[in-house]
């Protein structure tokens, strides 16, 4: 496989590798990025179909949902429809390979993802989500997990169907949303917690697939360098993060098969 790449990347790839083999504490924050091979859109994809003409503040702000919440909740719905079938990749099983062989060696591997979709922990991953799970709900108002998982039903092609009509909270009559972390609002207490701790005392920082363009989660990869870790970033697409010292220019599932097997050869 490592044929397929250039050698200028192989050659990153190797030092990545190297520094990597010889480190014991690793921060890994991943994004939409790492999900794309399993054919889940990133959200800087250009929006298609009934979507396109709606923007982040018509759907992912708690303001949107007040004056709007069954166009929020459809959004949602479409988006649970869009993720169901979908399985992780090889960059997903890559970093739960590592994981696992990392409770017998004295590595300790911290994984921290923006994603609101399960394709790590479907690979067996142990993983923080510091923006929510898609698959939970909750009330808007008095903030009660909502255990009736989406209304998924199967319609009569036998694909997966998520029911559009709103939900109302058994407690407080207010309507039910998804246990996702919307613009505008705090990420969960714990994960942060746990991300600003691993990234502080990691020796490497590897970031996967994300844009590096939404605060907060953006700026662990900061505190980790001025914590005197290295950082390496996995992304095809040039990111404005300026203070990467190994740049691996390449699909994340094409990349960490590869770095994984570099390292543990
Ligand atoms: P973005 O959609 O902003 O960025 C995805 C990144 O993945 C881009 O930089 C792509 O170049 C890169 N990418 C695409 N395909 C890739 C592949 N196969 N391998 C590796 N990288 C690839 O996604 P995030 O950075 O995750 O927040 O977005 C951050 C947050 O903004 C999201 O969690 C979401 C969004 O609004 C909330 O929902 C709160």
């Amino acid at each position: 496989m490592l044929a397929e790449l250039s050698p200028a990347l192989i050659a990153e790839v190797k030092l990545a590798a190297k520094l990597l083999a010889s480190k014991r504490r690793i921060c890994i924050l991943t994004g939409a990025g790492i999900s794309a091979e399993s054919g889940i859109p990133t959200f800087r994809d250009k929006q298609t179909g009934l979507w396109e003409n709606y923007g982040v503040e018509d759907l992912a702000t708690p303001e949107a949902f007040v004056r709007d919440p069954k166009l929020v909740w459809s959004w949602y719905q479409w988006r649970r429809q869009v993720v169901v079938d979908k399985a992780p990749n090889l960059a997903h099983h890559a970093l739960a390979e590592w994981q696992y062989h990392a409770q017998t060696s004295d590595q300790q591997v911290t994984l921290i993802t923006q994603n609101v979709d399960d394709l790590h922990e479907q690979a067996g991953s142990s993983v923080t989500h510091l923006h929510g799970h898609l698959w939970r709900n909750r009330c808007g108002q008095c903030e009660a997990p909502y255990q009736d998982q989406s209304r998924a039903s199967y319609d009569n092609q036998n694909a997966m169907s998520f029911d559009e009509a709103l939900l109302t909270c058994p407690h407080c009559d207010g309507y039910i949303r998804p246990d996702i972390v919307w613009f505008g609002e705090a990420l969960p207490v714990n994960e942060w917690q746990t991300a600003e701790a691993a990234a502080t005392n990691c020796e490497v920082f590897i970031s996967i697939g994300t844009s590096s363009l939404v605060y907060p989660a953006a700026g662990l990869a900061q505190l980790a360098k001025q914590n005197g870790a290295q950082v390496i970033e996995i992304n095809p697409d040039p990111t404005p993060n300026t203070i990467v010292d190994i740049t691996l220019a390449e699909k994340a599932g094409m990349i960490l098969p590869l770095l994984i097997q570099e390292m543990t050869a």
